[in-house]
């Protein structure tokens, strides 16, 4: 559930403010968060784990704006990173370097130091070569890295191939046969503590089985390295619980906990820790973007709007759907059109074969956009990047300003 409707005058609100307004006031392409649904969500997973330690670390991948990470820096809520940038987003946005963990197969020395330096949970610690250079660093700086190794399970998340990483031939973590070995090794490392288990089987997860499946070959693991005097504090499940896009429908948390904390009865005192990304961002955020020009030719009708794949990559990259609205619905006859941007490529499209009701400058809001939208935004074609504002009940903060195009080369220089 979100809290972008329909309300007064049929028009599409977030929280308590009508996104034609928003529009009016920043321009688009914006993108509108709310930060209601972002508390619901991370809540619905913390909730669902109460009665088990736990920590809820929101990948900050999913959306790294300062405003969503401190809006959930003050729920209490844990991090996971990926790398040195994301880690000072954390710290700038007010969140808790303890309750931070690092992933990432390519860590590198300076970003090791930086983390230890300010003292985070854990981390996700990918390869052995990776162990030996994270050993290293804590011997110079003179402490000890808490660490977890990232386990492939080989479990099929059923997903796209693209956001599949569970599985033998995925590029991260530790193969399963090779993680007792690997567990020894890092328990001999004199600037290690060994303190926790993790995994990541991928992203947009619309069935709980491979979950399981990977929890429970987690768990024999943990049986396994107790018997060998390792203990292992905390299991990170990593993210991937999958959102409703379409008609998608995923477990809710609660039914995930649920089936989770069924395998976990005879670990009462392990942490049970979550990266949920998507799950929390998705949607909680809309682009609202205006169209500029319909065209007709013989074979399509085009909608060419004002977002395009610089601001939101997804449907190109991944074929991915996300719902496409308009904010004020006009009565009329809908027609089949593509929605296209103005970048100058065949791929630069936001959805396909939808029925609309559009006239030009009608307002459109692409739904379930929170979430791997303006983080894997870009500047092709020298496109500044959008504004993004975060609702709070009537409240409007602008958590990021529109780029202006003298932003876009002010790193640039021509040739002496
Ligand atoms: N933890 C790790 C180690 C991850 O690699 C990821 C996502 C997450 C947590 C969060 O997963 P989530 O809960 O969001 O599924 N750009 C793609 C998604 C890439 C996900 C990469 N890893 C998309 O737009 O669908």
């Amino acid at each position: 559930m979100d809290h972008f409707n329909y309300q007064q005058n049929d028009q599409l609100w977030a929280e308590d403010v009508p996104l034609a307004q928003l529009a009016e006031q920043y321009g688009t392409p914006l993108y509108v968060y709310s930060r209601a649904t972002l508390e619901r969500h991370w809540k619905a997973f913390d909730e669902a784990v109460a009665t088990q330690p736990h920590l809820i670390c929101y990948a900050v991948k999913a959306n790294s704006n300062l405003g969503v990470l401190n809006v959930l820096a003050r729920l209490g809520s844990g991090f996971d990173i990926v790398s040195q940038g994301e880690l000072e987003r954390v710290i700038a946005a007010g969140g808790d370097p303890a309750k931070v963990v690092f992933s990432g197969v390519g860590k590198t020395s300076a970003e090791m130091k930086r983390a230890l330096e300010l003292g985070i949970k854990c981390f996700n610690v990918e390869s052995e070569p990776e162990l030996e250079r994270l050993n290293l660093v804590a011997e110079q700086l003179g402490v000890i890295a808490p660490i977890s190794l990232r386990i492939n399970p080989d479990v099929d998340a059923k997903t796209h191939p693209y956001i599949s990483t569970g599985l033998r031939d995925n590029k991260f973590g530790i193969a399963f046969e090779r993680a007792v070995e690997v567990y020894r090794l890092a328990h001999s490392l004199p600037h290690l503590k060994v303190v926790g288990m993790d995994c990541h089987i991928g992203s947009q997860l619309t069935e709980i089985t491979p979950f399981i499946d990977a929890t429970d070959r987690l768990l024999a693991l943990v049986d396994e390295l107790k018997a060998e005097g390792i203990a292992i504090e905390h299991l990170d499940l990593g993210g991937g619980l999958g959102v409703t896009y379409s008609d998608e429908q995923p477990p809710l948390p609660a039914d995930y906990a649920k089936a989770l904390l069924g395998r976990l009865e005879n670990y009462p005192e392990l942490e049970l820790i979550f990266e949920p990304g998507r799950a929390i961002a998705a949607n909680a955020g809309v682009l609202l973007t205006k169209v500029e020009f319909l065209k007709h030719t013989e074979h399509k009708n085009f909608a060419i709007v004002d977002a395009a794949m610089n601001d939101l990559i997804r449907p190109t990259l991944y074929s991915a759907w996300q719902g496409i609205v308009p904010v004020i619905p006009r009565q009329g006859e809908a027609q089949v059109y593509d929605l296209v941007g103005p970048i100058c490529e065949t791929g630069d499209f936001i959805g396909k074969d939808r029925s609309l009701c559009l006239a030009q400058g009608d307002l459109l809001a692409v739904r379930s956009a929170g979430a791997y939208g303006f983080v894997m935004a870009s500047n092709y074609n020298t496109r500044a990047r959008a504004a993004e504002v975060m609702v709070d009940g009537e409240q409007v903060h602008l958590v990021r300003e529109r780029e202006t195009l003298a932003q876009l080369w002010q790193l640039e220089h021509i040739v002496e």
